[in-house]
């Protein structure tokens, strides 16, 4: 079964608190995107919001960086509590270097593509981390649609995966639904990235249980 990382993007941040506790039961991590107003066009939180928000939950803590120099970014973000940090190939000239911080100042190292980016970009460095996210929006916001050409990108991503041996989580993110959610999982994706259709919704909890009702097989 894939597992689910709610993205609170779209969560009330007002109380944002509130909303990561109505998850915290039901999800398997927490989606945080960072945006810095460079790589992509808004600007949402930074380190010390992800501090916050570790105070208040055990949830594995899977930070996106959507920004511009990521290396100058990991070690706040990892010391602010993140568990995982995810940086655009896109903006990485250096990867395996940048890959190798990561797991150095002790967080799982990830590696996105944007729906546009082919996923061999990311096979030199495969042994080097331990997640790929492919992007199936573009990023910068919340409750965009999900980019149909991706789910073959997610099958044959699977099937590299597979056939190197490599042992990455495959992550999926951007305009995933109840209806969708299937679809996506069978194609591959071992974590399913959810904003708008959890937090967007009056009862998040309830939709992250719809959607594992999906999941399951259940129409
Ligand atoms: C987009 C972000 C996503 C976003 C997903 O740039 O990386 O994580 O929050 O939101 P939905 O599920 O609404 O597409
Ligand atoms: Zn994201």
């Amino acid at each position: 079964m894939a597992k689910l990382a709610p993205s609170i993007l779209s969560a009330d941040f007002g109380r944002l608190a509130e909303q990561i506790a109505a998850v915290e039961g039901e999800a398997d991590l927490l989606h945080l995107d960072v945006m810095d107003g460079h790589f992509v066009p808004p600007i949402s939180f930074g380190a010390e919001v992800v501090r916050a928000i570790r105070r208040r939950t055990r949830l594995f803590l899977d930070v996106h960086l959507m920004v511009r120099n990521p290396d100058q970014h990991v070690a706040p973000f990892v010391e602010a509590g993140a568990d995982g940090v995810t940086v655009h190939v896109e903006v990485c000239p250096h990867l395996h270097r940048t890959l190798q911080r990561i797991r150095e100042a002790g967080a799982r190292a990830g590696v996105a593509l944007n729906p546009s980016t082919p996923f061999d970009h990311s096979e030199q460095v495969l042994g080097d981390c331990d997640l790929v996210l492919l992007m199936s929006v573009n990023p910068g916001f919340g409750g965009q649609q999900f980019i149909p050409f991706v789910e073959g990108k997610i099958a044959a991503a699977r099937g590299r995966l597979q056939a190197l041996g490599a042992a990455c989580e495959l992550e999926v993110d951007g305009g995933i639904k109840p209806e969708n959610c299937r679809a996506v999982a069978a194609a591959g994706a071992s974590i399913l990235v959810i904003g708008s259709a959890v937090f967007g919704s009056p009862d998040p909890a309830a939709s992250l249980r719809e959607i594992r009702r999906r999941l399951k097989g259940a129409s």
